[in-house]
């Protein structure tokens, strides 16, 4: 850790609100933004402080909730509100399971996606600094309506937070708000939150009270706001979350064109939080990066290409592609019009080309599959090519069963491999084959029978129809049953 400030840290995320507006079975931290439940968001920011200990607050539909933060965050405890009735309550019964008595108490919201990290340790280093007892995150908003408001007396000492429905005609003028993030000095905390009363406007006990029960005790309270007050914003709408998405992502694609990759455009260009992408990375319009898809060096993505989970190496050229948990190795070619499912592995050099759909697949460097295929469960040896129009059949309609390429075999088109079969080192095979055995290294296999000619077919069981004018028109001018001109 940076900073050494902060040195007994409690965290609580509070995240056991309804969000009726998002009309969802998922509950509202889970609704995923940028490739990671909001929720998730925040909680990487809160790692990011190394906190001594984090706490969530759950409540409504806490299997779900409760579930997803002990897979993201094991370490974190989870203590259940009943009754949602009020953030001041929800603190104290994240603070009553921390068992939080020194140092100090951070309290983030679950739904506030876009917080970093850094903003969360500069909030808290200013906290411990100044010696507060209760220190707000405040913004200050073209709009506030529905936010708590910072009131301030005339010296701009803050005096306490009004929320809307408890507000005057004047304090709701203000334009600081209070954006739910608050730090407190843990022994007050522990101290003053049982005193917490609800007698207002919502019937709820509000944790931004404190503040008038620090300066009744002559304790320091301050307020600071954000620059970037989005940072704090939460969703709990589905028309919200779309828009949060929209900031998130142009700040994560902003931070890439920074580190050195280029983006043609930024607008249709949509990368997850935890992708990683190499300099001189090149993303063309329409690219989608999504999980923990990473890219190499001088790789050059799109347009109109959607990968998830998939890694792609330096130098690898990826046009118009569908793909998921796939491996392109370096200097690659995939595409245009390609669909990677999971367990494709494109070796160094290989190529899988137009409406090529491959699964469970390993083709190995320098091997080809350039046109309209079907490769499932099967292993291409290196420097192999495998005809147009050839079809891995891997089911026989009860299980699946693999496929075996050689190194440099050279398959004809339109064949198709019954699986299991395996086509040695360097062997061929002829057009149209159907291979149903085994086919030895170097040897040729053949299975479509030889080709039967039968003159004048059509002009006599098609009498009558185009196709046989055409034929006799042909024939007339001696272009007919003799094949080439000059051959009859
Ligand atoms: C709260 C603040 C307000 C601030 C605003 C910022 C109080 C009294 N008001 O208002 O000053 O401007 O946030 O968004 O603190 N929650 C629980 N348990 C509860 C109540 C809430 O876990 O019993 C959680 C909610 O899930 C949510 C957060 O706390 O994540 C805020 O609750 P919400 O009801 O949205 O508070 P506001 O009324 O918006
Ligand atoms: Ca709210």
């Amino acid at each position: 850790m940076a900073d050494p400030v902060l040195h007994d840290l409690t965290v609580i995320v509070l995240a056991a609100g309804g969000g009726t507006r998002m009309r969802s079975k998922t509950a509202k931290v889970l609704h995923p933004i940028g490739g990671r439940s909001m929720v998730g968001h925040v909680l990487v920011a809160v790692h990011g402080c190394a906190p001594r200990r984090v706490v969530a607050v759950i409540g409504h539909q806490r299997d779900q909730v409760g579930a997803h933060i002990a897979e993201l965050a094991p370490e974190a405890l989870l203590a259940v509100q009943e009754e949602q009735a009020g953030t001041g309550h929800a603190v104290r019964v994240g603070v009553e399971a921390a068992d939080a008595r020194e140092g100090t108490v951070l309290v983030a919201y679950g739904d506030t996606p876009l917080l970093t990290a850094e903003s969360l340790r500069a909030f808290v280093a200013e906290h411990e600094a100044a010696q507060r007892a209760v220190s707000v995150l405040s913004g200050v908003v073209d709009d506030p309506f529905g936010y708590g408001r910072v009131v301030r007396d005339e010296d701009g000492e803050v005096v306490a937070i009004v929320e809307q429905k408890d507000a005057s005609t004047d304090q709701r003028e203000i334009r600081e708000i209070n954006s739910g993030i608050m730090a407190f000095d843990a022994a007050f905390l522990h101290e003053a939150l049982p005193r917490l009363g609800n007698d207002n406007a919502n019937g709820e006990y509000y944790l931004t009270d404190l503040l008038g029960l620090a300066r009744e005790a002559g304790l320091t309270v301050g307020a600071h706001p954000i620059d970037d007050v989005r940072q704090t914003e939460g969703a709990n709408d589905r028309a919200q979350l779309a828009e949060l998405g929209r900031e998130l992502n142009t700040r994560i694609v902003e931070r890439w064109m920074r580190e050195g990759v280029t983006v043609m455009d930024p607008a249709t260009t949509w990368i997850d939080a935890d992708v990683v992408l190499a300099p001189d990375v090149v993303l063309l319009p329409g690219t989608q990066l999504l999980g923990a898809t990473v890219v190499g060096e001088d790789a050059v993505i799109g347009p109109d290409s959607t990968l998830k989970d998939c890694e792609i190496g330096a130098g690898a050229r990826v046009v118009r592609v569908h793909g998921e948990l796939a491996v392109v190795g370096e200097q690659a070619d995939v595409g245009p019009f390609s669909y990677l499912r999971p367990g494709t592995r494109l070796g160094e050099r290989g190529k899988i080309g137009g409406f090529v759909e491959t699964k469970n697949a390993v083709i190995s460097a320098g091997a080809k599959v350039p046109h309209l295929s079907y490769v499932g469960d099967a292993e291409i040896g290196e420097g192999a090519n495998i005809g147009a129009g050839t079809i891995f059949a891997n089911y026989d309609g009860v299980a699946k069963h693999r496929t075996t390429v050689g190194r440099h075999a050279r398959t004809g088109s339109n064949n198709t491999f019954v699986a299991p079969v395996t086509i040695g080192d360097g062997a061929s095979t002829g057009g149209g084959t159907v291979v149903r055995g085994d086919v030895p290294a170097g040897a040729l296999a053949l299975s479509a029978g030889p080709m039967r000619v039968i003159e004048r077919w059509a002009q006599q069981r098609r009498a009558g129809t185009a196709q046989a004018e055409a034929a006799a028109r042909a024939e007339g001018s001696g272009e007919g049953s003799g094949g080439a001109p000059g051959s009859a």
